[in-house]
C-alpha cells in the first residue's frame, strides 16, 4: 500500500497526526498494550457486537470476534472491538422491535464518531441484524456481516423440535388437554441445547438468509450452526476480506443495489422466510436511498417457490440445512430467478456464490419439480381495510383459508384477547375471522409479534388449529397459520381495522391480493367520519420520541428523520 492511499484513510484523521489530538487518540489506546506500529496507517476495522447475556442468540459473538480479529491481524489491520446495545427478542418487553431503530441509532453514531475505517457487524437475534444494517447505510463504510449461526437442533423425547414453531404447537397442545403441563416444562430444556439463534426459519435464520443472498457476508453465513468450527473460520476469513474492501473501498452502498434487494426478496420466498423480512428490507432500502415498496415483494417474490423444508412451513431444522448444502445450494437450485450479477462483498457477482454449490438431501432443498409449495412469496394484500397494504405468507397458511369470507370477531385490544380468547361461550366457529387491533407501531408500541393469535380454546377442544386472523401487529418468524399481519395504516393512526365491528364480514383471497372490509360505502365513512384518535399515553423519553415519529408498516416502521444517510464525515475534534 503507498504513502498516498494510506493517507487517504479514514482512521488517519484520529490516529495520524503528530498534534495534542493525534497523542490523545493514540495514547489512551495504547493503554491496551497496542504497540506504536498497529498506528502506522494499517486499516482499522470495527467490530460492531450485539454480545449480550440478555440476547442468549448473540451469547457466543464475543468468541466469534475473536475469529474475526484473527483474520484482520492476518491481513494487515488493526481490529477493534466494540459493543452496541442488543436486542434479546425472547427477553425484552413489550417487544424488541421497539428498540431496533434505537439500536440503528446507537450503531449509526458509533460507527460515525469513531476512527475506523471498516466494520463488521456482529448480529443475529431477530433485530440486531437489520438494525445493524439501517445503522451501517446511514454511515456507509465498507461493511459487512457475520450472523450468530442457528442453534444445534433441538431434541425431545427422541425428536427434533423446532424454536418457537414447536413452543407454538406445544402450548395448543396444552391448551386442548393433550399435552401434561409437566411435559410441557421438560421440553423447555431440550428445546435450546447450544448458543445460536431459533434453529427454525424464524426470523433470525431469514435474515442471516437474505444478507447472504444479497452478498452482504460470505457464503454459508446462513445456516452454519453457531456452534460449529467451520462459523470460526468464516469468522476469521471475513476478518481477512474487510481489510481487503477497505483497500478496494468497496462500500454498503455499492452492494446495496435494488438488485441486491430483489434477489433478497427472491431468497426469503424461496426459504419460506419470515414476513418481518418485509419490514426490515423496507427500512434498510429507506435508508440506503433505494426505491422499494411493498408492491416489489408481489412483484418479485410472488411466484417464487419454497423449496426449504423447514419449520415452519415444513419440518426439517436449520442444521439440516447446513448439511444439505446451506444457502449456496439453495441459490444454485433457483438461480435461474436471480440477479446472478448482482455485485457481493467480494466485489465480484453473486454467481460465485452459488457455481460450485451441490444439494446433498433432495428432501432438505427440495429440486423445483417438487416444491414445498409454488408460489410461496410473501404476499401483498390491499382492499379496503388494508388501502396501504397488509401481508400474509401462504406457505405457513393453511391451504382451504387462503380465499375464506367469513364474519370477525373483533378484540380491540391484546388485554381483550387475553381475557377472552378461552371463554367456553366466545361466540366463534371455526369460519369466524378475529380481528386484533392496537398492535401496530404506535398502538403496541412497537409492532409485537402477536398476530397469530391462539385458537379460542372452544375450538381448540374441537380439534380446529387454524382459523383466518387479521391484525395490525407482525408474526414471529418461527409461527404458522393463515394470519394477515401488517395492516397499513395501523388502527391506532386511523386506519380502516380501527372501525371493523364484531359480525362485520370481511373477505380475503391470499392468491388475488384482496382485504375487504364487507360494509356500504356509506357506513364505511360514517364510521370512519366518527373514528377518535386514541389517548397518547407516551409523553416522555424513547417511547414518546418513537411513538411520535415512527413510520407505518409499509414503510419499513423506520424513525421518520432516520431515513436516509449522513455519510461517515466528522468535520470537529473533540478536544
Ligand atoms: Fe433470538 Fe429467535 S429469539 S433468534
Amino acid at each position: 500500500m503507498s504513502d498516498e492511499k494510506k493517507k487517504e484513510l479514514r482512521s488517519r484523521h484520529w490516529y495520524g497526526g503528530t498534534d495534542k489530538d493525534g497523542f490523545i487518540h493514540r495514547s489512551w489506546m495504547k493503554n491496551q498494550g497496542f504497540p506504536d506500529h498497529v498506528f502506522d496507517g494499517r486499516p482499522i476495522i470495527g467490530i460492531c457486537n450485539t454480545w449480550s447475556e440478555l440476547t442468549p442468540c448473540n451469547s457466543h459473538l464475543r468468541i466469534l470476534a475473536e475469529g474475526v480479529k484473527r483474520g484482520v491481524w492476518e491481513a494487515g489491520g488493526f481490529p477493534v472491538e466494540f459493543p452496541v446495545s442488543s436486542l434479546g427478542e425472547t427477553q425484552m418487553r413489550p417487544t424488541a422491535m421497539l428498540f431496533r431503530n434505537l439500536l440503528a441509532m446507537d450503531v449509526e453514531e458509533a460507527i460515525r464518531a469513531y476512527g475506523i475505517d471498516g466494520v463488521v457487524l456482529l448480529g443475529g437475534c431477530d433485530k440486531t441484524t437489520p438494525g445493524q444494517l439501517m445503522g451501517a447505510a446511514s454511515v456507509d463504510l465498507p461493511t459487512i456481516v457475520v450472523s450468530s449461526g442457528p442453534m444445534l437442533n433441538g431434541k425431545w423425547k427422541g425428536k427434533d423440535i423446532g424454536s418457537g414453531t414447536d413452543v407454538w404447537k406445544f402450548s395448543e397442545d396444552v391448551r386442548a388437554g393433550k399435552m401434561s403441563l409437566q411435559e410441557f416444562m421438560a421440553a423447555e430444556s431440550g428445546m435450546s441445547r447450544s448458543p445460536g439463534v431459533c434453529m427454525t426459519m424464524g426470523t433470525a435464520t431469514t435474515m442471516a438468509s437474505v444478507v447472504e443472498a444479497m452478498g452482504l457476508s460470505l457464503p454459508t453465513n446462513a445456516a452454519l450452526p453457531a456452534v460449529d468450527a467451520r462459523r470460526m473460520a468464516l469468522s476469521h476469513m471475513t476478518g481477512k476480506r474487510i481489510v481487503q474492501m477497505v483497500h478496494e473501498d468497496l462500500r454498503l452502498s455499492k452492494l446495496l443495489t435494488k438488485k441486491n434487494f430483489e434477489n433478497g426478496i427472491i431468497a426469503n420466498a424461496a426459504v419460506g422466510g419470515s414476513t418481518n423480512a418485509v419490514v426490515h428490507l423496507l427500512a434498510i432500502a429507506g435508508r440506503a436511498g433505494v426505491d422499494l415498496t411493498l408492491d416489489d415483494f408481489d412483484r418479485v417474490g410472488g411466484q417464487v417457490p419454497c423449496i426449504v423444508n423447514c419449520m415452519p412451513s415444513g419440518k426439517y431444522l436449520i442444521e439440516d440445512l447446513a448439511y444439505a448444502g446451506g444457502l449456496p445450494a439453495v441459490m444454485n437450485r433457483i438461480q435461474h430467478l436471480l440477479h446472478a450479477d448482482a455485485p457481493t462483498v467480494f466485489g465480484g457477482p453473486i454467481s460465485d456464490y452459488w457455481r460450485d454449490a451441490e444439494v446433498y438431501n433432495d428432501d432438505v432443498i427440495r429440486p423445483l419439480d417438487n416444491p414445498l409449495r409454488e408460489r410461496a412469496g410473501i404476499r401483498v394484500l390491499r382492499g379496503n381495510l388494508a388501502p396501504n397494504g397488509a401481508v400474509i405468507k401462504p406457505s405457513a397458511a393453511s391451504e382451504h383459508l387462503l380465499a375464506h369470507e367469513g364474519p370477525a370477531f373483533v378484540f380491540e385490544t391484546i388485554e381483550e384477547l387475553r381475557e377472552k380468547i378461552d371463554d367456553p361461550n366466545l361466540p366463534v366457529t371455526k369460519d369466524t375471522i378475529l380481528v386484533l387491533k392496537g398492535c401496530g407501531p404506535k398502538g403496541y408500541p412497537g409492532m409485537a409479534e402477536v398476530g397469530n393469535m391462539p385458537i379460542p380454546r372452544r375450538l381448540v377442544e374441537q380439534g380446529v388449529r387454524d382459523m383466518v386472523r387479521i391484525s395490525d401487529a407482525r408474526m414471529s418468524g418461527t409461527a404458522f397459520g393463515t394470519v394477515v399481519l401488517h395492516v397499513s395504516p395501523e388502527a391506532n393512526a386511523g386506519g380502516p381495522l380501527a372501525i371493523v365491528r364484531t359480525g362485520d364480514r370481511i373477505r380475503l383471497d391470499a392468491m388475488k391480493g384482496e382485504l375487504s372490509l364487507l360494509i356500504g360505502e356509506e357506513e364505511f365513512s360514517a364510521r370512519m367520519a366518527a373514528w377518535q384518535p386514541p389517548e397518547q399515553k407516551w409523553t416522555r423519553g424513547y417511547y414518546k420520541l418513537y411513538h411520535d415519529t415512527v413510520l407505518q408498516a409499509d414503510k419499513g416502521a423506520d424513525l421518520d428523520f432516520l431515513v436516509g444517510a449522513s455519510g461517515s464525515e466528522v468535520l470537529r475534534e473533540s478536544h
